[in-house]
């Protein structure tokens, strides 16, 4: 049988060689981005006025999900003011202003913004670090409004306590949560190559596997694990609200109407899916139907050959034992 052929810890080898940015990798990055968080600090210490009062390490590399393939380093910035612009594109400009006063040796094509975001350059070393700005009011647990990258909107959301909730999903199936995130959003990609209207954004992965995982399926089979979240997309029809109860409770959620309902887990008015269509969403489905369909497959395949090409079909022509 197929389990014969590619097993679990077969699954494991290949991720740890071809789907997870190496450690070594992922240090030199966290290594770049806290240089820019100590130059902002230091920045901030010596002028009180400021604007820029905090930023941090953000997106998979903060969560310790991200790919081989990550091509920047997400940072989100706080900024708060009176005089801070609510337009997206004059918010850019004067991001891009305040971090080239804390980096008064780069040049200012090294500083640009970009659609949503702004880059920072380093030339020659390491990767571009793309700053998000969040407006800030001075909350204590540093909620703010963050700048969608999907559309430019704000969302009000925490980012620390988005790392604190997949730090504690983390901790209670150590290992094996972060390696089945990195293998769902490898398939993702590898969909995505297959359809260019093929759209399910990481952090929507990351959340119903929390899902999975307080639910108390097991992680530590891979074969098995990927199974339950395709089985799941596929059983809901990916039309199930999934909520948690970390930091509000069940009775404060309200109603929402998009197909989607995926409710940031650190605020309850936020659906994290509220952009997917009816369309969109029907694509996943399908797409969890055959990756489910193509493990079965593949667990039940007579020959090695057999068993490779049906998890090619979840992973693409780069699956190779
Ligand atoms: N709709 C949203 N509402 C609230 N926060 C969001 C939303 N979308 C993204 N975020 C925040 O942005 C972070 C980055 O999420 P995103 O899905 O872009 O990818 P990622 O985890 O960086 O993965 P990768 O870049 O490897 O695909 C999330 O961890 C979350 O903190
Ligand atoms: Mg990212």
């Amino acid at each position: 049988m197929g389990r014969n052929h590619i097993s679990h810890s077969d699954i494991a080898t290949w991720a740890a060689d071809r789907v997870n940015l190496p450690q070594e990798t992922a240090s030199k990055f966290r290594e770049q981005a806290r240089g820019v968080r100590e130059k902002i600090e230091k920045y901030l210490s010596e002028h009180k006025e400021f604007t820029l009062k905090k930023i941090l390490l953000s997106g998979s590399l903060a969560k310790g999900t991200a790919l081989r393939s990550l091509n920047d380093i997400d940072m989100a910035c706080y900024i708060s003011g009176a005089d801070v612009p609510r337009d997206i594109q004059t918010l850019l400009k004067y991001l891009a202003e305040r971090l080239r006063k804390a980096y008064p040796n780069f040049s200012s094509d090294q500083i640009k913004p970009q659609t949503y975001s702004v880059t920072i350059s380093f030339r020659g070393s390491g990767l571009d670090v793309d700053v998000v700005p969040i407006l800030y009011n001075g909350d204590p647990d540093w909620y703010g409004n963050l700048v969608s990258q999907d559309d430019g909107s704000f969302l009000k959301t925490c980012i620390p306590r988005h790392l604190e909730f997949i730090r504690k999903r983390k901790a209670d199936n150590q290992t094996h949560f972060a390696q089945v995130v990195r293998l769902v959003k490898y398939w993702k990609n590898n969909m995505k190559q297959e359809n260019e209207d093929f759209k399910f954004k990481s952090f929507m992965i990351e959340l119903i596997l929390a899902k999975l995982a307080d639910d108390g399926v097991d992680f530590s089979d891979y074969p098995e694990a990927l199974q339950h979240f395709f089985t799941y997309v596929a059983e809901t029809h990916i039309r199930e609200r999934i909520v948690f109860t970390d930091y509000y409770s069940l009775s404060d959620v309200g109603t929402f109407t998009e197909p989607v309902q995926i409710i940031d887990p650190v605020n309850e008015e936020n659906n994290a899916s509220k952009l997917y269509t009816n369309s969109q969403a029907d694509t996943i489905w399908e797409a969890a139907l055959g990756a489910g369909d193509a493990i079965d497959s593949a667990l039940a395949a007579p020959t090695k050959d057999k068993t490779i090409y049906y998890w090619q079909k979840v992973f693409g022509p780069s699956f190779q034992i």
